[in-house]
């Protein structure tokens, strides 16, 4: 999990010497919700690609609804977390993933409130008759101090969610204003230091 922030970090380490004068100045929507639950691990999936840009756009003008996800990074004890790395990747919307380049790939690093914003599309369904996967995202997120946390988000009200062995209500973003602004807060433990 070290090599995973190691890796993510040397690709952003322009970025991130610049970190103060980009941060972001979106006010989120809603207070975000906190608990001292961490946020459930799910399986990685076979279509990670590491070592993706770091930037909030990713939908490099496919073809699709715009989905805005913002959120935080916080931990069990509800501060937030600056400095974590938040890797999204999904399909398009026609349950396609990009595996020879990064569109709908990227990584965000919250700011000193622990905020992230992603600009990407509403991922489709894919699969087959007798196994769909609901629309979902796929992210990583490590903080300083924590495990790195593999995990997917879903989205309330799909048709499929009941019918996908890995869809966790746990896991569903919340809409904001319509069905293109969701929110989700990650929670992750701290290690202790020593
Ligand atoms: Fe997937």
């Amino acid at each position: 999990m070290l090599k995973y922030r190691r890796t993510i970090l040397q690709a952003s380490a322009g970025l991130l010497i610049a970190g103060p004068m980009l941060a972001q100045r979106h006010v989120l929507a809603q207070t975000p919700e906190c608990t001292d639950n961490p946020t459930p691990r799910q399986i990685e999936g076979p279509y990670y690609t590491p070592q993706t840009p770091r930037r909030s756009n990713l939908t490099d003008g496919l073809p699709g609804e715009i989905l805005l996800l913002e959120g935080r990074v916080l931990s069990t004890t509800c501060q937030p977390i600056p400095n974590a790395i938040v890797d999204l990747w999904s399909c398009d919307a026609k349950g396609e993933y990009d595996n020879a380049g990064f569109k709908l790939r990227g990584h965000q690093i919250t700011d000193a409130q622990g905020r992230f914003r992603f600009e990407t599309l509403m991922p489709g369904s894919y699969g087959n008759s007798s196994f769909r996967r609901t629309p979902h995202l796929h992210v990583k997120v490590q903080g300083p101090g924590t495990p790195l946390l593999t995990t997917q988000l879903y989205f309330p009200d799909q048709p499929l969610n009941q019918r996908d062995g890995f869809f966790s209500p746990a896991l569903l973003v919340k809409w904001t204003r319509n069905q293109s602004q969701a929110v989700f807060d990650f929670v992750l433990p701290v290690q202790a230091k020593g």
